[in-house]
């Protein structure tokens, strides 16, 4: 386990713009949705858009490039199947986003 602070609680508005962070060498998109925080890769999949430019729609977050849509909750691809997100467990503690994101070596 690697707990790292990506945000504080305020930083972020329910349903509004994602955050993108760099973390173990990782990028990570941090979003708040209408029932918390979710953190997922921030590279797209198809061509590499950064996802927490994205406009985010309930759960979904579109890829401002070309548009694939991503479940942020659960890292589903909902327009090609299979081409899925990692996504990282997150939890709160206090006024801290704390997102477990484990070293690559
Ligand atoms: S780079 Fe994300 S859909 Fe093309």
């Amino acid at each position: 386990m690697s707990w790292v602070r990506l945000a504080k609680t305020g930083d972020l508005e329910p349903g509004g713009k994602g955050c993108i962070t760099s973390v173990h060498n990782q990028e990570i998109a941090l979003f708040r949705t209408a029932d918390g925080y979710h953190a997922v890769q921030n590279s797209c999949p198809h061509r590499g858009a950064p996802l927490g430019q994205g406009h985010l729609d309930g759960q979904d977050v579109l890829c401002p490039w070309h548009g694939w849509t991503f479940n942020v909750k659960t890292g589903q691809c909902v327009t090609t199947p299979g081409m899925d997100l990692k996504t990282y467990p997150v939890r709160v503690e206090g006024e801290n986003v704390m997102v477990d994101v484990p070293e690559v070596l």
